[in-house]
């Protein structure tokens, strides 16, 4: 008898600004996952929210993108595809029903960049199906996700991060000179601009001076309620990947060089020129601090599954930067995380399948947890 495969669902596309990247890192997986072991379920979000089963919801999700060219490729064509809900059915099951007929599932991979995929509110989604899914848990998610909370937490922790302050947007359209007095008391030109909640850069800036940082803030403020400042720095762009649950596990370093001035949403995705050093060419005594570092940020947010940890490393000093854990990074097989795997002796497939199983693992000790109190335990 042949033993049953695994259901996975790949979760993918969503309601932010990177579902173009997410499309791209789900075809990579649904691609090199290992078929013999598992079957998967392609369902995509669009970019209103709803989501899709049946026919190819990937296709009918690139059709509508609007891919930047490194991220480019053939389609259009419609699919059937039908309203989809996911519902509870026991413990370790949920389904999604189409048009009537139950998905059954054991696993979501959610594949989701972003705000409403990578911020703990999918996350909170599966938790209440009773469903295992890949990588970080609600609060490692939504942690990750703010970059004004996490920087609260990394500091806490006793790990590096840069000077920042943190303002409303209703602070910063009430009294924006208060606000540029605040900056320019706290911190030195250049500062970066960054709306909270994104990523892919988006909504970040550089600001050379008075007027670029009114320009900054404003941008930022396009995006998010809460707008960070941050001391700017020549730096180099240091990644470690780390893998794993309660006892994580740091990759080899890789470096980014990005083709502009800073590694902005045009050298992520538009000019495909930004380099990747596998691995960093950094002295060994760097190697292991982020890779220390690395892995204290993780346990730092309750992180789970997966996440890419960036510093930023003075060009100048040689100093280290925590700058931000990625709970879902770029995932194609060319993104720095699987690619960071891959030169420590984890192939792309076989980092789906941990992934999977760590996701499995995780569930299974959280059932391990008693969810009501017995009161003759009471004291
Ligand atoms: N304080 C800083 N000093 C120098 N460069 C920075 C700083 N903050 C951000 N950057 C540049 O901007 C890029 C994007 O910022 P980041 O905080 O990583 O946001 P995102 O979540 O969008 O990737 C970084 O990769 C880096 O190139
Ligand atoms: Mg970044």
């Amino acid at each position: 008898m042949t033993k049953r495969k695994i259901r996975v669902g790949i979760l993918f596309g969503g309601r932010s600004g990177e579902h173009e990247v997410s499309l791209t890192s789900a075809q990579g997986i649904m691609k090199a996952i290992d078929k013999d072991k598992y079957e998967v379920v392609p369902i995509g979000i669009t970019k209103e929210g709803r989501w899709i089963t049946g026919g190819d919801p990937m296709k009918e999700l690139r059709a509508a993108a609007d891919l930047p060219p490194a991220l480019a490729a053939t389609a259009d064509q419609e699919a059937e595809a039908s309203q989809t809900v996911l519902v509870p059915l026991e413990p370790r099951r949920a389904a999604l029903t189409t048009s009537g007929a139950p998905l059954e599932l054991d696993v979501i991979f959610p594949v989701l960049h972003g705000p409403y995929g990578e911020d703990g509110t999918v996350q909170g989604f599966l938790e209440l199906t009773g469903l295992p899914y890949v990588g970080a848990g609600v609060t490692a998610s939504a942690v990750g996700m703010d970059k004004a909370i996490a920087k609260n937490v990394f500091r806490a922790h006793g790990l590096p991060v840069l000077p920042y302050r943190v303002f409303l947007r209703r602070v910063w359209e009430s009294d924006p000179a208060g606000v540029i007095a605040e900056c320019e008391a706290a911190l030195r030109y250049p500062m970066f601009t960054k709306p909270a909640n994104l990523g892919s850069s988006v909504g970040i800036s550089k600001a050379h001076n008075r007027q670029e940082l009114t320009a900054g803030l404003d941008e930022a403020a396009r995006y998010d309620r809460k707008l960070i400042v941050e001391q700017g720095i020549e730096a180099r762009e240091i990644e470690v990947s780390v893998l794993g649950n309660d006892d994580p596990i740091a990759s080899v370093p890789g470096e980014i060089v990005p083709s502009r001035e800073f590694y902005s949403y045009a050298a992520k995705y538009i000019d495909d020129a930004s380099e990747l050093l596998i691995p960093a060419p950094i002295s060994a005594e760097q190697t292991e601090q982020v890779r220390r570092l690395a892995i204290e940020a993780y346990k730092a947010v309750d992180c789970a599954g997966m996440a890419r940890v960036d510093f930023l490393m003075d060009k100048a000093t040689g100093n280290i930067w925590l700058n931000e854990i990625d709970t879902i990074p770029g995932f194609t097989p060319i993104s720095m995380y699987p690619k960071l795997w891959e030169a420590t002796g984890i192939s792309y497939t076989e980092l789906i399948d941990r992934l999977i199983q760590l996701a499995l693992e995780r569930h299974e000790d959280k059932r391990r947890s008693a969810t009501s109190f017995d009161v003759t335990r009471a004291t």
